[in-house]
């Protein structure tokens, strides 16, 4: 009998015809809706691999009923929706997809940076709307990116493509981290700082932290008064490290200039939450990596793992290695 795959979520068939030859593969077949979670139990209690995606919750529900499950491969490059602990219990392998996405989801982070600072979204409405009659001097007059200061918070390899892009824009750099990046000092001239100095002194704070127990609710109410009042905030690594409530009160009191955000703490989020209706806030979809090219990519990846490791070889990007 062949192993049986369940993918949560519906890939183009085309592509994935090669392991359909070699695995029995079954996929939830709906490209808008999430796999429900009865469906998610009752196919974890069958399947020898999940291929899931960042909208999935493999929780210790999920995980305790796998009796043949040996890997979760997770679409992502985060995989704080997968229960690690559940996993390394029940003995499965937990992959994610890094790399393949570290250059995508930088575009578009500092996408949200430009759309948010040159006020791009605003004019573009604008426009649409019929509002332009005449050319002003400050007609939608928004801030300048180059030479200002960047902070990223959480340096890992997509804060790293942000900095590169950063350096070509001349703007200084500032960076919070769990380690230190000597390479990026050098390289780029990063300049380390604590959290604290980052948001005093940062145009430009970005947010590529993952998702833990640490950086969980991280920017609060206090954090974002810290800021400049000029500051503009973006947010391109989850929604639950920012209290989303405190982020709206401290844009409408004028304590930031602006926000960028790509996630949010209930995705999707309701069209009427308040931050929505701010014009100063841009917002997108949860779609750092979404890139034809880059999905693909990271749509092999998760299937090279899941065939490593149902031949008995090390997944290539195995995440829970101990
Ligand atoms: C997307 O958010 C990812 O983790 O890849």
């Amino acid at each position: 009998m062949k192993p049986y795959i369940y993918i949560t979520r519906k890939l183009p068939f085309e592509a994935i015809a090669a392991f359909r030859e070699k695995y029995d593969v079954k996929m939830w077949e709906h490209d808008d809706i999430p796999v429900p979670k009865e469906i998610l139990l009752a196919e974890a209690k069958k399947a020898d691999a999940l291929l899931t995606m960042v909208s999935d919750k493999v929780d210790e529900q999920v995980l305790n009923l796998a009796a043949n499950l040996k890997i979760v491969a997770n679409m992502a490059v985060g995989y704080d929706n997968i229960d690690l602990t559940a996993a390394a219990k029940k003995g499965v392998a937990i992959t994610n997809t890094p790399d393949v996405l570290t250059d995508t989801t930088a575009d578009l982070t500092f996408a949200l940076l430009m759309a948010v600072s040159r006020r791009v979204v605003e004019a573009a409405d604008f426009i649409k709307n019929g509002q332009w009659k005449s050319w002003s001097p400050f007609l939608l007059a928004g801030q300048d990116i180059h030479h200002k200061t960047l902070g990223i918070v959480g340096m890992g390899k997509i804060g790293e493509a942000v900095a590169r892009r950063a350096s070509g824009f001349e703007m200084n750099l500032l960076y919070h981290n769990r380690t230190r990046k000597p390479e990026i000092e050098q390289i780029l001239g990063a300049v380390y700082c604590s959290f604290e100095d980052l948001l005093k002194k940062a145009d430009f704070i970005v947010c590529l932290a993952p998702l833990t127990d640490e950086t969980r609710n991280m920017f609060t109410r206090k954090v974002f008064q810290k800021m400049k009042r000029s500051a503009i905030f973006i947010n391109a690594s989850r929604g639950h490290v920012v209290d989303e409530q405190a982020l709206y009160d401290a844009l409408v009191a004028g304590e930031i200039a602006g926000a960028g955000l790509d996630v949010f703490q209930k995705e999707p989020i309701d069209a009427g939450h308040p931050l929505l209706g701010l014009s100063n806030v841009v917002a997108l979809p949860h779609i750092g990596s979404a890139s034809v090219e880059t999905r693909t990519a990271m749509m092999n990846l998760a299937i090279a793992n899941i065939e490593a490791v149902l031949d008995g070889k090390e997944p290539l990007t195995l995440v829970n290695k101990d």
